[in-house]
């Protein structure tokens, strides 16, 4: 039913008269499946019933949903799927690859030969990794909205809301039995209140080797045909009676309340597939005012500043190993989020999304001039996001050069941790201040280091410099800055020489030898953390425009949507991404990517072979793989597909995710995980701000070439064993002609 309506209100929005199939969009609230999707699900090819997938009295598929975070529960950067009765988890290779790279040195380089506990003994403790469950999520909207004045500024709302947001999560913790959060709901028109058992000590399995986890690289990023092996697999911990405990080596593994069963079957185009995962932000409300401003402003300034840092930490890595692993990580993410601004770039402009949501604000100011109510509340909501969309347009780009020469180069942004110490000096503050803040600066330096090259810094720096020396009216940039630049006459090669060789910074030993004997003077005068101060203080003056246009758009934001939904009263509107569990329902497919171009549904270890370029380490294809495909030894993970027998590596649905879902579970209508999502498509790559039904698709490792690679690569039978394998037997169609009746019949067999 949701669906139809759906459709005829898109139908309506566009102007379109045509049959209109319904598009698999949307990010669903497990507490509201039941009543809005379960229906429309059923139809799909799901055969659970509603209690069987989320349920907060019994054990349910949600419990075996994982949200991946540093410690906290405001936000996921991956989603996990528990596997196993003993707590094993898979996720993507890029969602554990910071974990396997610190992990990893030139001698045991996990990256690029992969990794695999063959025991329990052997698995690998993380510093700094959480796995959250959800316990049960609660609309907390009527505990919050009924006690804000409507005279409170916008400012004072959102204190206000912020301090009853803190209670009520407070209150659901118990004491620390449990972590919770209130989070924002429909632009703040709504609020819902999360509860979850967090994990703290989570160990790492097995990753494959980079050239099956990260497959194709950057080249093959955000885009199909793929052939990338995207998962590794960590174990969550327990305390002896199961609770939640820091990391200690005798800690159990997790049993979970619900851990998913693996098929083996495979699936067709049109099948059913669900995933549930951490989506963590999307913008699908996003007005064409707020699009002008993504191509002229946003967009185009990240770009160019990543690709500043990119190119300098690129030929470092190149040519030095430890390097190569020292920044894989910071790399990948960079590269990751700059490829998806440029394709973000191109897909806005393609796809006319401007003139999308421009056909929406004509509906809606239409509907807003049509009583005198609405126009009251309504009328001039739209023209008043253009006018602070304006002045984010304008002030964003000083804003974003400024953090940038504060904070991209390490060098500056790790200066900076030592400014506080600097006015501890110049404030005469107690020696016992003093020396606990040294001793803190202390115990994060190593971490800092660890990962830390100069030589790539000096060159990030240079080429960073010179971006914001280029972009920033010369009466906004810092005297001390200006002046370093003239008398290195504009080079800025020569300016980085000079920071680095007279900063401490850049260098675990002089900064030790300082702390030793710690001076005043020397912190003065060191030019790295005269610039950071310099450029810190620049931040905040450039900062008030850009916050107080942001918080007017915020609050145009939640007027804009109250309005949509109080238009369509009976179209069921799902929220915008915010980093809380999500399920969204769709069904394997192919798409059409541009005029003359069909892509396929799957992928197979053909396409791997068909792109080895062995003088590309992004196409680097490993002997061991190659012989399991020329001797087509797939054991039970391969398909027959035309009487070929065939691995397939990568597979397409039409599911609704962002990032934040990379790991997330594919599963099919049974309940039994079939792949592991990991990417969104090129030709789509706007999606997050609008869904494009026929070209957006969510590009999963299918799971059978997962356990083909713990099987028959690693030979991590231990693992194998460990999961609940189903793997229905293949029936095959025999014919037996009867010569007295003449009469055929057609029995399958097993
Ligand atoms: N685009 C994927 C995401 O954002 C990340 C893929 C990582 N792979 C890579 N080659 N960097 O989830």
């Amino acid at each position: 039913m949701k669906k139809v309506l759906l459709a005829l209100f898109i139908a309506m929005m566009f102007g379109s008269t045509m049959a209109y199939e319904p598009p698999d969009e949307g990010m669903w609230l497990p507490m509201f499946v039941e009543r809005l999707n379960y229906v429309d699900m059923q139809e799909m090819g799901l055969q659970l019933t509603a209690e069987e997938i989320y349920s907060i009295n019994n054990s349910s598929l949600k419990d075996a949903i994982v949200g991946l975070s540093g410690g906290g529960v405001g936000g996921f950067f991956c989603t996990g799927e528990i596997v196993s009765d003993k707590g094993l988890l898979f996720t993507n290779h890029h969602c554990g690859y910071n974990k396997i790279q610190s992990h990893s040195t030139v001698e045991h380089d996990y990256l690029k030969d992969g990794f695999w506990a063959m025991s329990l003994e052997e698995e690998l403790p993380n510093e700094g990794m959480a796995a959250s469950f959800l316990v049960r999520m609660e609309d907390v909207t009527d505990s919050i909205i009924p006690f804000l004045s409507d005279t409170l500024t916008e400012s004072e709302r959102s204190a206000e809301v912020r301090k009853i947001r803190t209670r009520l999560a407070k209150r659901a913790e118990e004491d620390g039995k449990y972590a919770a959060r209130v989070s924002t709901f429909y632009g703040g028109n709504e609020f819902y209140l999360f509860v979850y058992t967090v994990y703290k000590d989570i160990r790492l399995v097995g990753a494959p080797p980079s050239s099956i986890g990260k497959y194709g690289g950057d080249t093959d990023n955000w885009m199909w045909p793929r052939h990338t092996g995207d998962f590794s697999i960590f174990r969550v911990y327990t305390g002896p009676e199961g609770e939640s405990a820091e990391y200690a080596k005798e800690n159990i593994p997790l049993k979970p309340a619900h851990h998913l069963p693996i098929s083996l079957d495979g699936y067709k185009e049109g099948d059913f597939a669900m995933i549930w995962g951490y989506p963590g932000g999307t913008e699908r409300f996003l007005t064409s005012f707020g699009i002008e401003y993504k191509l002229d402003a946003f967009l185009p300034t990240l770009i160019e500043i990543f690709n500043a840092q990119l190119q300098a930490w690129k030929a470092h890595m190149d040519a030095d190993q430890a390097v190569r692993i020292q920044y894989a990580s910071k790399y990948a993410g960079l590269a990751n989020a700059w490829k998806l601004f440029i394709g973000q770039t191109r897909g806005l402009k393609r796809l006319n999304v401007y003139g999308k949501k421009q056909v929406i604000e004509e509906a809606f100011q239409n509907w807003a001039d049509s009583s005198p109510e609405t126009k009251e509340k309504y009328g001039n909501v739209l023209k008043n996001f253009e006018d602070s969309y304006a002045i984010l347009t304008s002030e964003f780009p000083l804003l974003v050069y400024t953090a940038l020469a504060a904070n991209s180069p390490e060098i500056l942004k790790y200066a900076n941790q030592y400014s506080q110490l600097l006015e501890l000096y110049n404030s005469k503050a107690d020696d016992e201040i003093i020396d606990e803040t040294i001793a803190q600066l202390k115990d994060g330096m190593a971490k800092h280091f660890k990962n830390y090259y100069a030589p790539a810094d000096e060159d990030a720096f240079a080429a960073l410099m010179e971006v914001y020396h280029t972009n920033v009216p010369i009466e906004k940039q810092p005297e001390y800055f200006l002046e370093l630049l003239e008398d290195f006459d504009g080079n800025f090669v020569y300016l980085a020489d000079y920071v680095f060789n007279n900063s401490i910074f850049d260098s675990e030993e002089q900064i030790n030898v300082f702390l030793d004997k710690p001076k005043k003077k020397a912190l003065a005068k060191d030019p790295a953390l005269k610039l950071a101060a310099d450029f810190q203080g620049l931040m905040g003056q450039v900062m008030g425009g850009y916050r107080t246009a942001n918080a007017q758009i915020g609050e145009y934001n939640r007027l804009f949507i109250a309005g949509l939904r109080e238009m369509s009263p009976d179209k069921v509107f799902y929220p915008e991404a915010n980093s809380s569990m999500r399920m969204t329902y769709g069904s394997v497919q192919d798409y059409v990517a541009a005029d003359a171009v069909f892509y396929d549904y799957y992928t197979t270890l053909a396409g791997v072979m068909e792109k080895e370029d062995a003088s590309n380490d992004e196409f680097f294809v490993e002997e061991d793989l190659k012989i399991l495909y020329a001797n087509k030894d797939f054991g039970r993970y391969g398909e027959m597909i035309d009487g070929k027998e065939r691995m397939i590596v990568c597979f397409l649905t039409t599911n609704d995710i962002t990032g934040g879902n990379s790991g997330s579970p594919v599963i099919n209508g049974k309940g039994e995980l079939i792949g592991i999502a990991f990417d969104g498509n090129w030709e789509a790559m706007s999606g997050d701000i609008t869904f494009e039904p026929e070209l957006q698709r969510t590009i999963n490792v299918d799971i059978r070439y997962v356990l083909f690679i713990i099987d028959k690569m690693a030979g991590a039978q231990n693992l194998i064993d460990e999961l609940t394998i189903v793997d229905t037997p293949k029936t095959k169609m025999v014919k037996t002609i009867n010569v007295e009746t003449k009469t055929v019949t057609e029995t399958s067999i097993n």
